[in-house]
């Protein structure tokens, strides 16, 4: 038992635990098969040292930066995760104005239980909208349309979902599918089998499996938004997103929900980052539960990173107030990890900041 106030993220996923049904704990804290990627996303993190310079003038530190010209009080977004009402009654009502406080962007998922119209309508912060391409495209470009229609600023196509992966947490629990607020009234599926997780029912009947690059030039001409590509883990497809004309890549491997086996992010970002040369914003997402965790992302290239279920453990914990909570205890990490690292600024952090375990000792 959790006597005394949360002072990390970490404690959070404790007072979510104590907190929500077992069902949606396990759903929200799961990973694929053995998990093996979920520890991977931490641990990864903890091989990498950081090189803190001394005697720099740190009495100021700036963490603001721009994302697609957006400005940010600091590169932490919030990731697109579904559900938010299995944690909280206002669901991602709550997520978007605790977004909006921190002045940071929201990436609403569209498997959101409130709909594109309706967190458009309850906060200011600025959103951009994540989308999966289903079997029906005409349903996938209508979610396109409102969110563009409602001010939403970037798609976020996540690319490493044609099926939904193995979460055997859920395949036990036969976890429900949540309801689908965007889908209302346009897609109905039975999910009324008892056996196994009714979301991956709900997945491999609604999402199209047979997605491949070609597919990102319809998506264009469906929208004129900034195009983000989330789930890239090499350098093959990196230098794909570059010639298919993306606005920005997300390395992600889903908050090892997918993929098991699949590498940690935080090892392959550098590999990402350098086949982009610089000609389109790389974020990341995965394992990132610390303020030290952003600045390893941001000295290996990062521009910013997503948390996911950080926000989630917040929200389940104590409402908007906690997703505050969790967004705040990150912000106020990373500025001490750029004041104790002689990084008076975003720009500051360089690649020289960081050790990897592939890096000769200087
Ligand atoms: C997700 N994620 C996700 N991603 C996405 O593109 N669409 C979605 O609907 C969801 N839903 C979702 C639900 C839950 C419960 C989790 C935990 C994750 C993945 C998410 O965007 C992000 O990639 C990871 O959560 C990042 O890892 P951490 O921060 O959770 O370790």
């Amino acid at each position: 038992k959790m006597s005394s106030e949360p002072v990390n993220v970490n404690d959070f996923k404790e007072l979510a635990r104590l907190k929500l049904p077992k069902m949606y704990y396990d759903f929200y804290a799961g990973g694929a098969e053995d998990e093996h990627t979920l520890r991977e996303n931490i641990q990864a993190f903890c091989r990498i040292m950081i090189r803190p310079r001394v005697l720099v003038d740190v009495s100021q530190i700036d963490m603001s930066t721009t994302i697609l010209g957006h400005r940010i009080s600091a590169p932490i977004l919030v990731a697109p995760t579904a559900g938010h009402k299995l944690a909280f009654h206002e669901g991602e009502l709550a997520t978007a104005r605790a977004a909006a406080a921190a002045k940071t962007i929201m990436i609403l998922s569209y498997s959101s239980t409130c709909s594109i119209e309706e967190v458009a309508s309850s906060c200011n912060a600025v959103r951009f909208f994540q989308l999966y391409i289903f079997k029906r495209r005409d349903i996938s470009a209508l979610l396109v349309q409102r969110a563009e229609r409602f001010g939403y600023k970037a798609i976020v196509l996540t690319a490493d979902t044609p099926r939904l992966g193995r979460r055997e947490a859920d395949i036990k629990n036969k976890m429900i599918a949540p309801p689908m607020k965007n889908l209302e009234g346009l897609m109905s599926i039975d999910v009324n089998s008892d056996q196994g997780s009714k979301l991956e029912t709900y997945a491999n009947e609604t999402l199209d499996a047979s997605l491949s690059w070609e597919d990102i030039m319809w998506l264009r001409s469906t929208t004129s938004l900034p195009i983000l590509i989330k789930g890239i883990l090499t350098h093959e497809d990196a230098t794909k997103a570059v010639e298919g004309g993306v606005d920005g890549i997300i390395v992600s491997n889903h908050g090892a929900r997918q993929l098991d086996f699949a590498p940690a992010t935080i090892s392959v970002l550098e590999e990402v980052v350098h086949a982009v040369k610089g000609k389109i914003p790389v974020l990341l997402d995965g394992g990132v539960r610390r303020g030290t965790d952003v600045f390893k992302a941001l000295a290996l290239g990062a521009q910013a990173v997503l948390i996911g279920r950080p926000v989630l453990f917040g929200l389940a914990a104590k409402g908007e107030g906690g997703v505050r909570t969790v967004l705040e205890m990150l912000k106020n990490e990373l500025e001490i990890s750029m004041a104790l690292s002689g990084c008076p600024c975003i720009k500051d952090i360089t690649r020289s900041h960081v050790r990897t375990q592939h890096d000769k000792l200087p």
